[in-house]
């Protein structure tokens, strides 16, 4: 289990860079706290509504491409969250994750379905460099596919792995939730509490997310399930999920904020204005390829594109993406709106878990 009076996610999370925070509401320049990556688009799966399988051909990034961007952000950008398509699967994980301790980066989370984290160059790579993984569980709800024994037990070796060799790393698992699944829930915190994982993250399962519009899954009853886990007789201390995904208050903003706080660059270089839209040729901001400048990051161009994203208008608005709600909190600090500052006040006092991975 994680520190137990510590949170995954929030949308104050961003909050917790006061200092950064600060220097953007001034009107200064600032560096991302986290990067964003795809080592590759493809992936070992293919989920239907994932915006990496859709696109006609696959990219992956180069060592080169990656050693200029990681420079450009040394001693300014501390955390990086490698995603995808699927980044065990990239032949340069392991040298990926070497060199990002190297160029300085703090805390290295990374996402994976978990296919591969039994190979003994993705493990190794894993107990030596990697914070945590946070492990997607698939097919868990449908018994009908097979279900996810074999999910579990490569996290069982790993969890062996990580205590039998003293490694840091710690094991999270997500879950995509809708109302359907409400009752499988305690059935699967309990088999990956068992396998041995530190922790566990719920979010919403979203429809036509590969056509940058994701919309949300009924939710109905999940929040209330997953606060019921959280206070339950077991110890929720390890259950997260970010509860403004899950409630329908508006959300607005004049501008992408949180663009400048997270910085998401697809396996094709691109730098996408935020997750929900990766691969929209309409939301890039930047290409890395052009220009390994350092002051890419604030071209008139890309500011500009930033600063025309409005609410009312934005496509995956209802996606209730967690950049969507740093936005919206951003937005909210901006307009000096009293519950705004009042949040950024709790925001500095909350302990949150790798407070570096937005
Ligand atoms: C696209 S995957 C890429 C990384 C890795 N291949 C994996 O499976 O975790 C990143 C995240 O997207 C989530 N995801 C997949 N399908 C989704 C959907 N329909 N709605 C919302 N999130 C989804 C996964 O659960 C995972 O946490």
């Amino acid at each position: 289990m994680i520190n137990s009076k510590s949170e995954v996610g929030s949308m104050l999370k961003v909050g917790l860079h006061k200092e950064r925070v600060n220097s953007y509401l001034e009107g200064k320049n600032i560096f991302p706290v986290t990067l964003e990556l795809d080592l590759t688009s493809e992936c070992t799966r293919v989920c239907p509504e994932c915006p990496s399988i859709n696109s006609a051909k696959h990219h992956h990034l180069t060592i080169d491409f990656l050693e200029k961007l990681f420079a450009n952000l040394k001693g300014q950008t501390s955390g990086l969250l490698l995603t995808g398509g699927e980044p065990t699967m990239s032949l340069l994980f392991p040298k990926v994750l070497e060199n990002a301790r190297r160029f300085g980066f703090q805390e290295i989370a990374v996402v994976t379905n978990g296919s591969l984290i039994n190979r003994s160059h993705v493990a190794d790579a894993l107990l030596k460099y990697a914070t945590t993984i946070r492990l997607s569980m698939y097919d868990w709800e449908d018994n009908s596919k097979g279900g996810v024994g074999s999910t579990l037990k490569r996290i069982e070796f790993l969890r062996q792995r990580i205590d039998r060799e003293g490694s840091e790393l710690k094991i999270g698992a997500s879950a995509l939730t809708s109302a359907s699944r409400v009752g499988q829930l305690d059935s699967l915190v309990e088999r990956l509490r068992t396998a041995g994982v530190h922790w566990i993250y719920f979010h919403p399962l979203c429809s036509k997310w590969g056509l940058g519009s994701p919309e949300l899954a009924d939710q109905d009853g999940v929040s209330a399930k997953i606060e019921q886990i959280r206070a339950g007789r077991n110890g929720g201390n390890d259950v997260f999920f970010i509860r403004e995904r899950y409630q329908n208050t508006d959300l607005r903003f004049n501008g992408y904020h949180a663009a400048h706080f997270l910085l998401v660059v697809g396996a094709d270089g691109l730098n996408y204005l935020a997750p929900e839209v990766k691969y929209q040729s309409k939301f890039v901001i930047a290409d890395f390829h052009e220009d390994d400048r350092l002051d890419i990051l604030w071209d008139a161009r890309r500011l500009d594109l930033i600063s025309s994203i409005h609410s009312q208008s934005y496509s995956a608005l209802q996606s209730r993406h967690r950049s969507i709600l740093y936005n919206h909190f951003l937005e909210g600090l901006l307009r000096q709106e009293k519950n705004s500052l009042e949040d950024f006040k709790i925001a500095a006092k909350t302990r949150f878990s790798f407070p570096h991975i937005l």
